[in-house]
């Protein structure tokens, strides 16, 4: 096992570096095997999620060049077979695999993915919509067999504003026959990173970003380039970071537009940053003003960064509230919070936090990827130490966290136990 250890309270200068978008690069990765040429992905993340993806990659023997953050991907030896349960299991991106070697092989073989445990995180939109694109679906237990002889455009209704079904069915119209129109499709900005990047090899996507996507499917995907965006999520946690304990702390390699949510509600509790093109820079300070929070789609206020905000909550004057609605349990981290000195009563679906509360460093457990960011976050805000078990969990999503924190002065380390 993996522990995070942090001597807290240090204040934190200079420049922190954010990395390319975890939720991007595990879909541009599968994205990338529908080219029929070879394919360069940019600034790919050095998370464990990466890893995990490449393992997938071995399997269906392509061959990959992973260095200084570029991907390069030789599919002229790719060949199709069953993904293995304990690579699907690895993580909740496997399943844009489905999509993906539907739109190349008109068939796969896969399990039910794995990644955070914050909810049932069921996979019915995105069947429902397979189906309706034409493709025979076995499920037995927790594997899953499609096979589409005639994979075809189709007229699909999301239930709901789904990041994964949208990115799924985008992956699978690409190469269908005909149109496909999907209806209240997600607007999340990876999306349209998918989209873009397939666009750029051919691909036939309009709409990506609106809540009505059309695709219309091609034969033929040609040598591609991709760059994946900078992290918005990894961008907030830093962002809260140094409104915790930043003293001129500049978090660079943001795109503002993609953070508005989050950086009206900073405002709003009295957070300083000055804002530029691409980067921000910001002071930690006292007497923050308490706030309510009610997680949305995008452009809402993210879920993924409701759990690191509940932390800089434990800091504001008054009581704040958070209200979780898309998943169905955002909360592990507030018994581990309450025992660092914070004062929160929640349940599965809200928390209500009553601050300012002083934190000090305990033993603590990471039992969700977010969840384990905060905890890193109310441990360089804590007097004494903080250990985080469990820290794998973080270490899906945050790409050099011990560097990238050490170099602006914090006191951090990461080892295996
Ligand atoms: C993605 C992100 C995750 C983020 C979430 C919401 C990735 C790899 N993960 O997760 O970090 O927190 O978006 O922004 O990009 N649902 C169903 N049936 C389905 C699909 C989803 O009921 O077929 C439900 C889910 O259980 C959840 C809600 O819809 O309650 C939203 O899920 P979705 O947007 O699909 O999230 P993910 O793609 O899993």
């Amino acid at each position: 096992m993996k522990i995070i250890e942090i001597i807290g309270n240090k204040e934190l200068t200079g420049t922190i570096k954010v990395s390319g978008a975890k939720n991007s690069a595990v879909a541009l990765i599968p994205a990338a095997i529908l080219c029929d040429e070879d394919v360069i992905l940019e600034n790919v993340p050095d998370i464990s999620d990466t890893y995990d993806l490449f393992n997938i990659l071995d399997l269906l023997n392509i061959q990959k060049d992973y260095k200084n953050n570029e991907l390069k991907l030789d599919l002229k030896n790719m060949k199709n077979c069953e993904i293995k349960k304990e690579l699907s299991q690895k993580l909740r991106a496997s399943y844009y695999f489905m999509g993906a070697l539907l739109g190349k092989f008109k068939k796969v073989t896969i399990y039910f993915p794995g990644g955070c445990s914050i909810g049932a995180r069921p996979i019915d939109y995105h069947i429902k919509g397979f189906k309706q694109m034409g493709v025979n679906i076995k499920i037995d237990n927790d594997k899953y067999e499609l096979d589409a002889r005639n994979l075809h455009g189709a007229d699909i209704y999301l239930d709901f504003e789904s990041v994964g079904a949208t990115i799924n069915l985008i992956l699978a119209a690409t190469k269908a026959k005909g149109l496909t129109v999907i209806h209240n499709a997600a607007r999340e900005p990876e999306i349209v990173n998918v989209a873009t990047f397939l666009n750029s090899m051919g691909a036939k996507i309009s709409g990506a970003g609106t809540n009505e996507i059309t695709i219309e499917g091609v034969n033929y995907l040609k040598k591609g380039r991709g760059e994946i965006i900078p992290d918005r999520i990894e961008a907030l946690t830093y962002i809260i970071i140094g409104a915790l304990v930043g003293k001129n702390l500049k978090i660079e390699n943001i795109i503002p537009s993609h953070i508005q949510a989050s950086l009206s509600k900073l405002k709003e509790i009295g957070v300083d940053y000055i804002e530029n093109k691409n980067s921000i820079i910001i002071n930690s300070k006292k007497n923050y003003k308490a706030t309510n929070i009610k997680t949305l789609v995008y452009p809402g206020f993210p879920t993924d960064v409701a759990q690191p905000f509940s932390v800089l909550l434990t800091q504001c004057s008054g009581l704040s509230n958070i209200k979780e609605t898309i998943f169905e349990n955002r909360m592990g981290h507030m018994p581990y919070l309450n025992k660092m000195g914070a004062n929160i009563k929640y349940n599965l679906k809200e928390a209500n936090i009553k601050g300012p509360t002083k934190l000090k460093g305990e033993e603590v457990t990471a039992t969700d990827l977010r969840a384990g960011a905060a905890l890193v976050c109310a441990g360089l805000k804590a007097e004494g130490k903080t250990v985080i078990f469990d820290a794998e969990h973080v270490l899906r999503g945050y790409g050099h966290l011990e560097e990238k924190l050490t170099n602006v002065g914090a006191k951090i380390n990461i080892k295996e136990i």
